[in-house]
């Protein structure tokens, strides 16, 4: 095939591939910015090479006109999760989404492969809007954990390397492995809530010092430097208590104060008005 007519080819994958990763980052975000624990903690996103393209469709024996009914992963997006349990609320997202269509789903997390792989699969339709109108194609987007992450890309470097002929006793070694990285999954699920809250507190702290220092940042326009001053002081003693409800507080003393404060050069200005008419 000639090499502008892949190019042609791949360029709605490449528009796919970004366009997924900022909806999934948005998501993140979104969550975040609502003090919600996310449990999407990373993600990641390619088009396939040609070569892999071609080394998949000699594999599987796919002819060229089937090549993007066949196969699925030409566009990839890769799901980090904390804990296993957050790997099906993603997919639970994934479903409820109106702007991806699921085609199938992949469980090797309850069905490991041989290899000792684990990760969720779920193939998606999504279409992208291109100048010659909308585009259908499909996309793998793989959900695991970061262990499970660890392994699966520590393996497929040892697969490179031997071409897909590991020796025997490295492939048994890297399934005790896998083995035991699912004994961790399972132990840190064990104290999962009590991580989250620690992190959601931490990210409720980091929001609310965020809060103050814009609003302390906002006084300056319309109080006194020595009184702004005193009340940064206060800042730094609260925060050094380390007291969330202290910090809500404080945050929401600041929000009167500076309601007060705008509503004092509103009349301000309204009586200059008054004397100039
Ligand atoms: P290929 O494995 O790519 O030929 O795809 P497939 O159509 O057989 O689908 P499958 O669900 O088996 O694999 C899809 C993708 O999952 C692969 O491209 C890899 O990224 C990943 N994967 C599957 N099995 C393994 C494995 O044993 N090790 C690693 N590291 N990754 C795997
Ligand atoms: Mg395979």
């Amino acid at each position: 095939m000639e090499i502008q007519l892949w190019r042609e080819i791949l360029h709605p994958y490449e528009q796919a591939v970004a366009e997924l990763m900022v909806k999934f980052r948005s998501l993140r975000e979104e969550y975040r910015r609502n003090n919600q624990y996310s449990p999407i903690e990373n993600v990641y996103g390619r088009v396939k090479s040609v070569s892999s393209i071609l080394e998949k469709m000699q594999r599987k024996n796919v002819p060229f006109e089937r090549m993007e009914a066949e196969i699925e992963d030409i566009a990839g997006i890769r799901i980090i999760c904390q804990f296993v349990e957050d790997i099906e609320a993603v997919a639970r997202v994934i479903e409820s989404r109106t702007d991806m269509r699921v085609i199938s789903l992949k469980d090797y997390l309850t069905n490991k492969k041989k290899s000792g792989y684990r990760s969720f699969h779920v193939i998606i339709s999504y279409t992208v809007q291109t100048i010659h109108g909308p585009k259908d194609l499909l996309a793998e987007i793989q959900i695991r954990t970061m262990a499970m992450n660890f392994w699966a890309t520590t393996e497929h470097s040892l697969q490179y390397k031997y071409k897909g002929r590991i020796p025997e006793h490295i492939t048994e070694q890297l399934q005790e492995i896998a083995d035991a990285i699912f004994t961790m999954d399972t132990a840190m699920g064990l104290v999962r809530s009590e991580i989250i809250d620690s992190q959601l507190d931490s990210q409720l702290q980091t929001e609310l010092v965020r809060g103050i220092l814009t609003s302390i940042e906002n006084l300056y326009r319309v109080e006194s430097a020595r009184e702004v001053e005193k009340i940064q002081t206060e800042f730094y003693e609260i925060f050094k208590s380390g007291d969330l409800d202290e910090l809500r507080r404080f945050q929401r003393q600041l929000d009167i104060i500076a309601e007060g404060a705008r509503a004092q050069s509103v009349e301000d200005r309204l009586t200059g008005l008054d004397r100039i008419i």
